[in-house]
């Protein structure tokens, strides 16, 4: 019988419903709440099979990721999968070099060079965001070489280390909409609209959830993106645009509690599921 073991900090919503999703398939689940634990390899005792990361805190989950992999257990997503989806630049440097179509995006450490890159993106309006973030927090959509320098000298002088690499990407006009497609293994198993009035669209920041067809255009380029990244467990942010659809970023620890209602997919159910799949394989 498999036992999945479940990296958590906060018990979300999400978690509660893969935590259902197991009972209904009569999957042990041992809870392990990484604030409580410690990672000593010379004491550690494991009695799962396979590892489910779904700790909101990533830095914490990173850690306890590169532990139970060097106590050669299988974690979703694997440390490799993380690596490239927590950092806006870097999943950004896999797509375009993989050759999936992509915002552009510039990468840079002051305002100088950054008011240059900007001229080569085809000029103002860009957004610039911190690399490692997320629920559409300390976005900033800039129109103008003013704001540009406020908010810079900002970030410089307040910022956290973290805030002073300068991620810089193409503003795309959206209808009012982007795409959420959830990804298992490279299928898209389900896709919502997040609508807004208001250019962020993050459901944490008031964005509302429907059902989103998948189309053939969608699953190709989930397809894509998802093998550049390593595949995995994954929801990809995609943009409509004028020349086709474009992957914004990809999550790796992704939220769907919003999801399951408008689309009527156990996405709890399907996670619990590649983790036996996964596990039955080891
Ligand atoms: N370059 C962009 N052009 C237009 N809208 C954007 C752009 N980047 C982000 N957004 C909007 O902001 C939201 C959050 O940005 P995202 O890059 O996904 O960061 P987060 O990790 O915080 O979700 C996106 O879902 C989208 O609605
Ligand atoms: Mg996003």
């Amino acid at each position: 019988m498999v036992t999945i073991g479940l990296l958590h900090t906060t018990i979300r919503g999400d978690e509660k419903l893969i935590l259902e999703a197991a009972k209904q398939r009569n999957v042990k689940i041992r809870l392990i709440d990484v604030r409580k634990e410690i990672f000593n390899r010379n004491s550690y005792r494991t009695d799962y099979n396979i590892v489910l990361n779904r700790c909101v805190s990533t830095i914490k989950g990173n850690h306890a990721t590169h532990f139970f992999e060097s106590l050669d257990l299988t974690v979703i997503n694997n440390s490799k999968v993380s690596a490239v989806c927590e950092d806006k630049f870097v999943t950004s440097l896999a797509l375009q070099k993989a050759g999936v179509p992509t915002p552009e995006f510039a990468m840079v450490f002051n305002a100088n060079q950054a008011h240059q890159a900007i001229n080569q993106l085809g000029g103002f309006p860009v957004v610039i965001k911190p690399p490692l973030g997320s629920w559409g927090r300390l976005l900033a959509k800039i129109n103008d070489f003013d704001s540009l320098e406020a908010i810079l000298e900002h970030k410089d002088v307040l910022g956290s280390p973290h805030q002073k690499s300068f991620y810089i990407q193409k503003y795309i006009k959206k209808p009012g909409r982007d795409i959420r497609a959830f990804v298992i293994e490279g299928k898209t198993i389900c896709t919502i609209y997040r609508h807004s009035p208001h250019w962020i669209t993050n459901t944490a920041r008031g964005g509302v959830a429907t059902n989103c067809p998948i189309s053939k255009e969608i699953s190709n380029l989930s397809k894509k993106a998802s093998a550049a990244v390593g595949g995995g467990i994954l929801s990809m942010d995609i943009f409509e645009t004028d020349s086709g659809l474009q992957i914004n970023e990809i999550n790796h620890t992704t939220e769907f509690k919003n999801s399951e209602k408008p689309t009527g997919v156990s996405i709890s159910g399907a996670i619990v599921d590649y983790c036996l799949k996964v596990a039955k394989k080891i």
